[in-house]
Parts: C-alpha cells; sequence; structure tokens
C-alpha cells in the first residue's frame, strides 16, 4: 500500500527554519519505519539525514518523533502508525534537543547529563577474595535499568525537561544511576546521591509517567525514579542516625 512520510526537514546549509516534505512510499503493513526511511534515502532523496545503527531495537540510535510518539524507527511497523492506504505518518526529531539536520538531533547535553551521574561501577574493596559474591535477589533489584540504550526517547517526552527545568537531568540520566545506586557491589552510593539529591537532579520529576509510556525497553523509569527518590531519603536518614 501507498503512504505518505511528512519528514521534518532541515538542512543548515539552505534552510532558514524547518520544513516538512512528504514522500510517498510503497510498504508492507509489516514494514518496519527504517525500512521506509531508508527506501526514501536511496531512491528519492540521497540527501535525507537521519542515525541507525543495528536496526534490531538495540543501539538506540533511531529515536525520532513518530506520529508525535517519541519511538525507534527499527521497532515501529508501518501498521503501527498507518491504518490504511493513503495515511501521512508524520516523522520528526526528538524533542528537547538541538538539530542538528533532518532527523538528527545533537546529543550533547543529553551525553552531559548522563556522565554527570558516574554511570560506572565502584566496586567494593574486597580484600578477602577477588570476587564479590551478589545474590539472585540482589541482581533483580537493578535489573530494570540494566535495559536502558539511551535512546533519549525518555528525554525528549519529558514535559519538565520541555516545559519547566531544560537543566533537570532527565530519566535516562536517572536511570543509568539507578542501575548502580541498586547494586549491592557499587560503593559509590554516597556521591552518587549527592549529585541526585539536587534541585536539578530527581526532584524536579512529577510523576508525569511519559518517559515510561515511551521508553522501547519497557523500563518503568517513573518507578525506578521514585525508587531512588526513597533511597535518597533513607539514605539521609541512616546518616544522621549514625552522627
Ligand atoms: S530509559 Fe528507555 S526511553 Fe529512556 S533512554 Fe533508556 S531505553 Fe530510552
Ligand atoms: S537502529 Fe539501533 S535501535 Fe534502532
Amino acid at each position: 500500500m501507498n503512504v505518505i512520510l511528512r519528514i521534518k526537514r532541515y538542512q543548515p546549509e539552505t534552510d532558514d527554519a524547518s520544513r516538512f516534505q512528504d514522500f510517498e512510499v510503497d510498504v508492507e503493513p509489516a514494514d518496519r519505519l527504517l525500512d521506509a526511511l531508508m527506501f526514501v534515502k536511496r531512491n528519492i532523496d540521497g540527501t535525507l539525514c537521519f542515525r541507525k545503527s543495528c536496526a534490531h531495537g538495540v543501539c538506540g540510535s533511531d529515536a525520532m518523533t513518530i506520529s508525535g510518539v517519541e519511538r525507534l524507527a527499527c521497532k515501529t511497523l508501518i501498521r503501527d502508525v498507518a491504518e490504511k492506504a493513503g495515511a501521512v505518518v508524520t516523522i520528526e526529531p526528538l524533542k528537547s534537543l538541538p538539530v542538528q539536520r533532518d532527523l538528527m538531533v545533537d546529543y550533547t547535553r543529553f551525553f552531559e547529563f548522563y556522565r554527570v551521574v558516574k554511570p560506572f561501577l565502584v566496586p567494593v574493596q574486597n580484600t578477602a577474595s577477588s570476587e564479590t559474591v551478589q545474590m539472585p535477589a540482589e541482581r533483580a533489584r537493578f535489573d530494570d535499568p540494566t535495559k536502558c540504550i539511551l535512546c533519549a526517547s525518555c528525554y525528549a517526552s519529558c514535559p519538565v525537561v520541555a516545559e519547566k527545568d531544560p537543566d533537570f537531568i532527565g530519566p535516562a540520566a536517572i536511570m543509568q544511576a539507578a542501575r548502580f545506586v541498586f547494586d549491592s557491589r557499587d560503593e559509590g552510593i554516597g556521591p552518587r546521591l549527592d549529585i541526585l539529591d539536587d534541585a536539578h537532579g530527581v526532584w524536579p520529576c512529577e510523576n508525569h509517567f511519559q518517559c515510561t509510556r515511551v521508553c522501547p525497553r519497557g523500563i518503568k523509569v517513573t518507578k525506578n525514579i521514585n525508587m531512588v527518590k526513597r533511597q535518597i531519603k533513607a539514605f539521609k536518614e541512616q546518616s544522621d542516625q549514625n552522627t
């Protein structure tokens, strides 16, 4: 069936502002939107720019706004966004990040927030053994945030980032922090929680749940943010008792 891809274009050399351009493509309902975009690039307009790498929902590089919702193009089927022939599918870059070209955004700020939370294990100093034993129940505590592929869909969908606090580190950075905050092998919890216990850390989150709705990995993002908030409070109470 034929559908119209209405793509937001911006070529900095020639465009003063972004504009929409329509491309009519012949697709099957089970085709992926990424395949349709690749068809346009290979056969209609080679100047069309977008990122993609794995094409299988693993790398997170092809997140974009598809019919108004943040999604991965490689995990979106035509039938998910086009009910019948002639349907118009609007494709735009992610919101809240500067557009570089067409569907490509500049992730610099997003990854600055990622680095701020120290997204690495600070190992427990274990002199008795070279291994730090972790039980299955302890491992399960941080299983959810390990699924994050840093696609930035949650960040782009967040109304707090868009409308209230552009300095809010955002849901993805908090997921990266949660991955280590709840890891029993990590000893960096104090400094990490200090970073998150900030006016632009976890507290701007207002539980809109947009991040949870759009996450292509099915992470319970809002729930994890609230777990981190509770962990900060518990850690502070414990520290007060110890002093
Ligand atoms: S939490 Fe989900 S939506 Fe956010 S960056 Fe990670 S995978 Fe993407
Ligand atoms: S291209 Fe890697 S997640 Fe879609």
